[in-house]
């Protein structure tokens, strides 16, 4: 696995004036082999802390190391620290290391990645702070807070089952992958002031989202079972190519999307049982994909839509009867409407088993309760109902 270098041999090349140390490997199994890097001002290769190298560590001397950096299966370390380096080339990455409670990187700016997954004790840390970092992933800790990271822009960034964690705000803009939030603190509050333009975003157990600034999703943006009661993205226009999906936020009861005009897949609200109306999308005209409401509902309108490429497919708990009659001038030509929906539609009313219905597949029942519709010359229609956009399917097995 790991090769495991002599530090004296590495070290007998240079004097003691800041050098680079080459090394491939190199595992540090007590705080004398650490110190022993102090002279190398840059360690070329990747370290590695050993799971016996004792309970307080510091790595100081080094600025940078240009491979990882990793401290893996250690039930020993308790703290970890550095005050001089500043960058790591390759990874920076904890696992399984469940006695740390206190990290210090004071210089720390620049990592490809951040990964700290299953260090359970650990209750504060301190880094340069963070700037630079391709991808950070912080999953299984004892935080309360994440202050040290402080990006602009990041592809992945991935928070997860930190029990502890009740607030997060960040500076981001732009994230080009995917964010991911999710199983952390009761009470987790979410704010991004800054984000302007997001790729995927995957946000579950959370009481407060905040996206004031948020103007673009590339790909899809999905919020499960969280606490919240409202959700509002003032300025958000479109989706490149992705879903919007709301399932099983059972507190929410309004949203605000005052500037959405288009989805380039589909629109999920399902499962959502204190949202009794679906009348927040006064923009939107355009929809790639199907649009799937499932709820109970007493008003849906969408008093903009233009175009529906896939199915329009409705069922409430409650009486829409009125919004479904208006809705159905939408419906394909051969359901009696003018085809701004292409595919099937469908609009139901007193269904008790609507909040059950809670995945992306729409119907193909082409039923429609509008007090005077014609339930059986629906019926017989089938369209090929579309799934709501495939990005939606992958985020949530990504989620799992
Ligand atoms: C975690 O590390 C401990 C040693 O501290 C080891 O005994 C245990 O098997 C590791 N757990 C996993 C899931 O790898
Ligand atoms: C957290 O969200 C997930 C959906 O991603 C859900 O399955 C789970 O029940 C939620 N946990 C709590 C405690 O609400
Ligand atoms: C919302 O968008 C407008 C127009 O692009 C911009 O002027 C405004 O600053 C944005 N608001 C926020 C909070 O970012
Ligand atoms: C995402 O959208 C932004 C703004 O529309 C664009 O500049 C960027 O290239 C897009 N990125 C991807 C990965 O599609
Ligand atoms: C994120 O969005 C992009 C489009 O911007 C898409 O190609 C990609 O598959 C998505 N990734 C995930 C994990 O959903
Ligand atoms: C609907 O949401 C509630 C929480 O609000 C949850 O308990 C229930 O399991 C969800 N039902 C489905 C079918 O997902
Ligand atoms: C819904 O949210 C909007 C804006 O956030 C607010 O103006 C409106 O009063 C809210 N409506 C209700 C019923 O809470
Ligand atoms: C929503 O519908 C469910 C049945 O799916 C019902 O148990 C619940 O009481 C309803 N909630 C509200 C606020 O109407």
């Amino acid at each position: 696995m790991f090769v495991k270098q002599l530090l004296p041999a590495v070290l007998a090349i240079g004097s003691a004036a800041a050098q680079t140390c080459t090394v491939s490997t190199t595992t540090v199994n007590s705080q004398a082999e650490a110190t022993k890097l102090a002279s190398c001002r840059t360690v070329k290769g990747s370290v590695v802390v050993g799971p016996l190298a004792g309970a307080n560590i510091d790595i100081s001397g080094p600025r940078e190391i240009t491979g990882d950096f990793s401290v893996l299966d250690n039930g020993i370390l308790e703290t970890f620290s550095s005050s001089s380096l500043t960058t790591v080339g390759g990874s920076f990455t904890m696992r399984n290391v469940t006695k740390l409670s206190s990290l210090s990187f004071s210089s720390l700016t620049s990592v490809r990645a951040l990964s700290w997954q299953s260090v359970t004790n650990l209750n504060t840390f301190t880094l340069g702070p963070l700037s630079k970092a391709d991808e950070v992933t912080i999953s299984d800790t004892f935080l309360d807070a994440l202050d040290g990271i402080d990006l602009a822009k990041v592809n992945k960034f991935d928070i997860n089952n930190n029990r502890r964690l009740k607030k997060f705000t960040t500076k981001l803009a732009s994230l080009s992958d995917n964010l991911n939030i999710q199983a952390n603190g009761i009470g987790l509050e979410i704010s991004l002031p800054n984000l302007i333009w997001i790729a995927n975003m995957t946000i579950a157990n959370v009481t407060k989202f905040q996206v004031p600034s948020l103007k673009v999703v590339n790909g899809s943006a999905r919020f499960d079972s969280n606490y919240f009661e409202s959700f509002a993205a003032p300025n958000l226009t479109h989706t490149e190519s992705g879903d919007i999906s709301f399932v099983g936020n059972g507190a929410l009861n309004n949203m605000t999307f005052p500037k959405l005009t288009s989805i380039g897949g589909g629109l999920l609200i399902a499962n959502n049982t204190g949202l009794d109306k679906v009348t927040y999308f006064s923009q939107l005209t355009d929809v790639g994909g199907a649009i799937k409401l499932r709820g109970n509902f007493t008003e849906v309108d969408f008093p903009k839509l233009n175009i529906v490429k896939g199915a329009f497919d409705v069922s409430s708990t409650g009486d829409i009867t009125k919004s479904c009659e208006t809705l159905q001038k939408a419906a394909p030509s051969a359901q009696g409407g003018d085809g701004r929906v292409e595919g099937t539609f469908s609009c139901t009313s007193n269904n008790d088993k609507a909040n059950e219905d809670t995945n992306g597949q729409t119907s193909d029942s082409g039923n429609v309760d509008t007090g005077s519709g014609d339930k059986s010359s629906a019926a017989g229609l089938s369209f090929n109902a579309a799934l709501l956009g495939l990005a939606a399917v992958a985020a949530l097995a990504s989620a799992l």
